[in-house]
């Protein structure tokens, strides 16, 4: 997220904002030698992300881990573009805005004063804080994600999200 591992100026020049930068701080099939995935479970200041951020659930360690093991690609296992089917919050739409916006728009001091960690959260946004113009922007202070529109598949598959009546 900005001003720790974003593009301009990374802490450490761990730069986490592309593949290449994510890459980097991994060994491909072996988890407990990539930085990656061991810093989750360091104590004190080593800790990522640092206190008094919530570290992440034990879920999303699982999922950085057998990312790793499976050779660390860069696919994108969110959000089928093939089917007009709608997605649900909980199916695709959570884990969508986990990796894309939540390490912004959480905590006390969410960025735009929006939160998106729940489904009530990010329905209100799209409702009233105008989420589908944002992530069709793809410049401006309101464009989002701020390093960059996502993939045509994942705002694709929120759009479908939105016109199903965004399903739970
Ligand atoms: C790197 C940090 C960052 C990330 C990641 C990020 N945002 Fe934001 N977001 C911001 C900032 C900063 C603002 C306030 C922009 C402004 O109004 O100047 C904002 C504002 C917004 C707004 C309010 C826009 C408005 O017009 O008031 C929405 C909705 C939003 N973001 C949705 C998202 C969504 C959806 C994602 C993921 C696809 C996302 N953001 C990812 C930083 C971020």
């Amino acid at each position: 997220m900005s001003g720790c591992h974003s593009s301009t100026n990374p802490v450490d020049d761990i730069d986490l904002s592309t593949y290449a930068g994510i890459r980097s701080e991994v060994r491909a099939g072996d988890p407990n030698d990539s930085e990656l995935y061991t810093v989750l479970f360091e104590s004190g200041d080593d800790l990522m992300p640092p206190p008094p951020m919530a570290p992440l659930t034990d879920a999303q360690k699982e999922r950085i881990r057998l990312w790793i093991l499976q050779g660390a690609k860069e696919t994108n296992c969110i959000g089928d573009c093939d089917t007009a089917a709608v997605t649900t919050y909980s199916g695709s739409i959570a884990a969508l805005i986990q990796t894309q916006c939540i390490g912004c728009h959480q905590g006390p001091t969410p960025s735009g004063g929006v939160q998106l960690t729940n489904y009530s959260e990010v329905s209100g946004a799209v409702t009233y804080r105008g989420l589908l113009d944002a992530i069709n922007a793809t410049s401006g202070p309101n464009a989002m994600p701020p390093s960059g529109p996502m993939t045509a598949c994942n705002i694709a598959l929120i759009e479908r999200w939105v016109q199903g009546g965004m399903p739970q």
